[in-house]
């Protein structure tokens, strides 16, 4: 691979200057912008049959397995990473104790929290103190590969090992990392991912690996036509009968945006998310050194600045600014220009 200084990616996106959200959500590269575009056109017209649109929902399944490692019949599609998580959640024994770090993000807490009422209790431990937690008594570790408050990458190898000598469930929500940090699916019993981010797609898509021994385990309480075995022939009535693999936790797609996630999705394949972590951490670490702080191991990142909101916005730099401290986010269409800009903001 050449080195990530001197490669240069295509030229796919029209990210205005000063996009340094990803976290927040991803920019669709041209081919994911123009099927969606023509399936819009088709739709106001009705010049086709949704069967079209459909067959992105396969594409996209098949591209995701690749990009984690897993077989597409363990993965499931749907829509959000909280509704992925909820017929796992539901299965869990009650009076189970589901792990957590102490600021994940809600979509992989409330899913368990919601079932406290059955005596499923959610601990907390930070992430640093994460791996010490997975005690005997632990139930499910559930945690975000990489934190969206700040960025913090979790040592996925280390916390399945320790997880499995306990016999707790790993169940990972890779959101904030699937498409720029490569990591093997096959480590966890369940990875929900959103793919509205580092995925580049429209909102409204997402996936999960769901391990087949896991499976046997858990109700497909979502289960409508198209959990069916030949979709096609389950529009009507009795009997019961499901797909064989994860597709049985399928939710009915939403048309328009899977037929923008696959080609999203197989623009990161083409690419190669090795090239996109290389390109990724080296704008991220040039932004972190230019503001006089060590380089990192995460495409996200925050720094304390004073008045850093008003700062940025002056300068026309979208970034998030939470409790004062910026996070900033890079991926594949960020570029020198946008670091420079912002660390010129920030130190002015
Ligand atoms: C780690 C993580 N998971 C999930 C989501 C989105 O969750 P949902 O798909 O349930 O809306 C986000 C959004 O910021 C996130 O940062």
């Amino acid at each position: 691979m050449d080195n990530a200084e001197n490669w240069t990616p295509p030229q796919l996106w029209r990210a205005e200057p000063g996009w340094l959200n990803t976290a927040s959500y991803g920019l669709p590269p041209d081919p994911a912008w123009d099927a969606l575009q023509q399936a819009l056109a088709d739709w106001r017209t009705g010049r086709i049959s949704w069967e079209g649109w459909d067959v992105s929902t396969h594409r996209a399944r098949e591209s995701f397995a690749r990009l984690i490692g897993v077989d597409a019949a363990d993965v499931t599609v749907g829509a959000q990473v909280s509704q992925l998580l909820a017929p796992v959640a539901a299965a869990v024994p009650d009076g189970a104790t589901v792990l957590v770090p102490d600021i994940e993000f809600t979509s992989n807490v409330f899913p368990w929290a919601v079932h406290a009422d059955r005596g499923v209790t959610v601990q907390t431990a930070p992430l640093d103190g994460y791996l010490d937690a997975i005690r005997p008594g632990v139930d499910v570790v559930a945690f975000a590969l990489v934190q969206s408050a700040n960025g913090a990458v979790a040592d996925l190898p280390a916390i399945a090992a320790a997880a499995r000598e306990v016999g707790a469930l790993v169940v990972v929500d890779a959101t904030q990392g699937c498409g720029w940090l490569p990591f093997d699916g096959s480590l966890a019993d369940v990875v929900a991912v959103g793919a509205y981010k580092w995925l580049m797609s429209p909102r409204g898509s997402g996936f999960a690996y769901l391990a087949p021994g896991l499976r046997e385990r858990v109700r497909p309480i979502q289960a409508g036509w198209y959990a069916g075995e030949d979709p096609h022939s389950s529009y009507y009535g009795l009997p019961l009968r499901l797909a064989k693999d994860a597709r049985a936790f399928d939710l009915s797609p939403a048309w328009f945006p899977w037929v923008g996630t696959a080609p999203a999705l197989e623009v990161v394949e083409s690419i190669g998310v090795e090239r996109i972590h290389a390109h990724n951490l080296r704008l991220a670490n040039r932004f972190l050194t230019a503001l006089g702080q060590q380089p990192g191991d995460s495409a996200i990142v925050t720094v304390d600045v004073p008045d850093a909101q008003d700062k940025l916005e002056r300068a026309g730099i979208r970034a998030a600014v939470r409790a004062g401290q910026v996070r900033a986010s890079f991926h594949i269409y960020s570029t020198d220009a946008d670091v420079d800009a912002a660390v010129a903001a920030l130190t002015a």
